[in-house]
């Protein structure tokens, strides 16, 4: 790995706590009980692995140790988000009957500027990777189109690397807020994002390296999808034959949401049409 790339990995670890923190996603209202509940259960849960796996004093001084380095490398919302965030969005989003959501991960940043359609992305006047026109409709769970719905799309470049997360890309490069029009259409040029490897430098990557798993998450589209009356759907798109797909270390792909992009008909890099449904609000 170059110099390059393993200060950007720590960097995207370190912003993504920063902007965790920023974004104070805190329900300040669990009440005692539930709280004794849940940890709780976790403490129990940490201590059954303990018994019934006799783990040692080494063994418990390496986890230890291992925590403290997690949270110096602010890699707490990376280690969250690819390991436990799956289950989080399966309970949230399990009595949905529009589109399929997925995780967030550690990379959204709000209020990214609107394009007009058809939108293209801000990207560099020499972005590499293949273009991409995503484009599609969003409708309600009748069938009805949504006019106006919000689509904000956000995605790794070619390799890998989020803007303001990793240094040396401009800010609002490959994401956009694009509002459908008066029949819930919408055309996005983009580029196809690469397969993404989680920083491998810091903690989590520690974590991979000693238990011989793999970094990577296939290439992914993210997206939140929302209209007045309507359910936000946070979710993301994949890409078929990424040989990374049936294999994510992040468990977030459903088989709903892969993409298979054919040749542009009349242009250069591919096309692929994928259609949101929202659920009504409560
Ligand atoms: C992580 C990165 C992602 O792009 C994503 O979608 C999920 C998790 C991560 O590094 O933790
Ligand atoms: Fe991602």
């Amino acid at each position: 790995m170059t110099t390059e790339t393993q200060a950007t990995a720590a960097a995207s670890g370190a912003g993504a706590t920063a902007r965790f923190r920023e974004n104070k996603h805190f329900a300040a209202t669990t009440s005692q009980e539930r709280v004794s509940a849940l940890a709780g259960r976790v403490i129990k849960a940490v201590n059954d692995v303990v018994l019934d796996e006799k783990v040692s004093y080494d063994e418990y001084n390496a986890f230890k140790a291992w925590l403290i380095r997690v949270g110096e490398d602010g890699e707490w919302p990376l280690f969250l988000d690819v390991w436990v965030e799956h289950s989080v969005e399966e309970v949230a989003n399990s009595s949905r009957h529009g589109s399929k959501g997925s995780i967030e991960g550690p990379y959204y940043v709000p209020d990214a500027p609107s394009l007009e359609l058809p939108a293209t992305l801000p990207m560099r006047d020499d972005e590499p990777g293949t273009p991409l026109l995503f484009q599609g409709q969003v409708r309600n769970v009748a069938g009805a189109p949504v006019a106006g719905a919000l689509i904000e799309l956000w995605h790794a470049d070619d390799l890998g690397f989020y803007s303001q997360f990793a240094p040396g890309i401009p800010e609002w490069n490959l994401r956009g807020s694009i509002t459908a029009d008066e029949q819930g259409n919408f055309q996005i040029n983009t580029i196809q994002p690469a397969p993404y490897q989680i920083p491998t430098d810091g903690a989590c990557g520690a974590l991979i390296a000693a238990a011989g798993w793999h970094a990577w998450r296939p290439a992914h589209l993210h997206l939140k999808v929302s209209a007045p009356g309507h359910q936000l759907i946070t979710t993301q798109l994949y890409f078929e034959g990424d040989e990374h797909v049936a294999d994510d270390i992040a468990s977030a792909v459903k088989p709903e949401l892969v993409l298979a992009p054919t040749p542009r008909a009349g242009g250069q890099g591919r096309e692929v049409t994928y259609d949101f449904v929202l659920d009504p609000e409560d």
